[in-house]
């Protein structure tokens, strides 16, 4: 199949059938690991969402979203797969540049897709070059111990690496499902290692997805340098990320414990606009109302 290239161009969003809005927020300093760092250590929560096209990319950030995730989750939420595991390269490239276009300010992570880094920091090097060049400032990996020297390679090459560890979907059958891990000692004590690992070999950030609060907490107290950013693991973490489809109560299906659903105003018939609803998770995060440890923890 060939590489599609194409994507909206940010001119055409602003000369399309709505006039842009005048009330546009001036413009942002742009976000980077320095900057991430400085929030992370005088303890302001960092927000990330998933986003996969130019006009999402505009309005998280308008919102105050400082971290854009091109997830490979856009296998399910975009291509209405049940996994990850079907996303290839070209789909990551293709995404990261429609976001890369849109966003002006926020940090822009792209995942690397199953099949596109296991096999050598080579493998990695090129695939990760791919999506550096569609627009990506980072890229995220999945899993622990073995790719420690492929974040090693990658790093010392100039390529900023986001770690992701627990729950680590595209081995969803290896894993045995969607199920929280860590949970036992030796479960948590694996985690524990492997986070040190990454952040030794360089990595900057981490995910950490359904592990028990305490493991978020742990992980994230063992390495003060490295920006932890948890998906169901508690709100001791540097900073928090969700599906965008899953904030915005779109994603059919049974909802998991750790998503809530901004778009629910308590008591009132009446839903919020896309704008408030990623307003309201950027400040429920911030002021750590967000996640709720006695209905969103493990
Ligand atoms: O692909 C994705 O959306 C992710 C998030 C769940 C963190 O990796």
């Amino acid at each position: 199949m060939p590489a599609r290239t194409s994507c909206p161009d940010p001119r055409e969003l602003t000369m399309s059938v709505h006039p842009a809005e005048s009330s546009a927020p001036a413009a942002r300093q742009a976000m980077s690991l320095p900057r991430l760092r400085d929030m992370a250590a005088r303890g302001e929560k960092i927000t990330m969402l998933t986003c996969y096209d130019a006009t999402f990319a505009r309005v998280l950030e308008d919102a105050g979203v400082e971290v854009l995730l091109v997830g490979d989750s856009l296998g399910n939420v975009i291509q209405g797969d049940t996994s990850t595991v079907p996303v290839a390269l070209v789909d990551m490239e293709y995404h990261t540049r429609c976001v890369a276009r849109g966003k002006r300010s926020a940090w822009l992570v792209a995942d690397l897709p199953f099949g596109a880094y296991e096999r050598s920091p080579e493998q990695a090097f090129d695939s990760a070059v791919k999506l550096m060049r569609a627009g990506a400032q980072m890229v995220k990996l999945e899993g622990g111990g073995v790719l420690v020297d492929t974040v090693r390679f990658l790093t010392e090459r100039g390529i900023p690496v986001c770690a992701h560890l627990g729950l680590t979907p595209q081995r969803v059958h290896a894993l045995g499902g969607f199920r929280v891990q860590g949970r036992d000692d030796a479960g948590a004590a694996v985690l524990r290692a492997d986070a040190k690992a990454m952040a030794e070999a360089g990595a900057a950030m981490l995910v950490l997805e359904l592990v028990p609060s305490s493991v978020g907490r742990q992980i994230t107290e063992d390495n003060p340098g490295l920006l932890t950013i948890g998906i169901g693991a508690g709100a001791s973490t540097s900073g928090q990320v969700l599906v965008l489809h899953d904030l915005l109560g779109i994603t059919p299906g049974k909802r998991p414990r750790f998503v809530r659903d901004f778009t629910h105003v308590p008591g009132s018939e009446v839903g919020l606009g896309i704008r408030d609803a990623v307003r309201t998770y950027v400040d429920d995060v911030k002021a750590l109302r967000f996640p709720d440890e006695s209905i969103h923890g493990f």
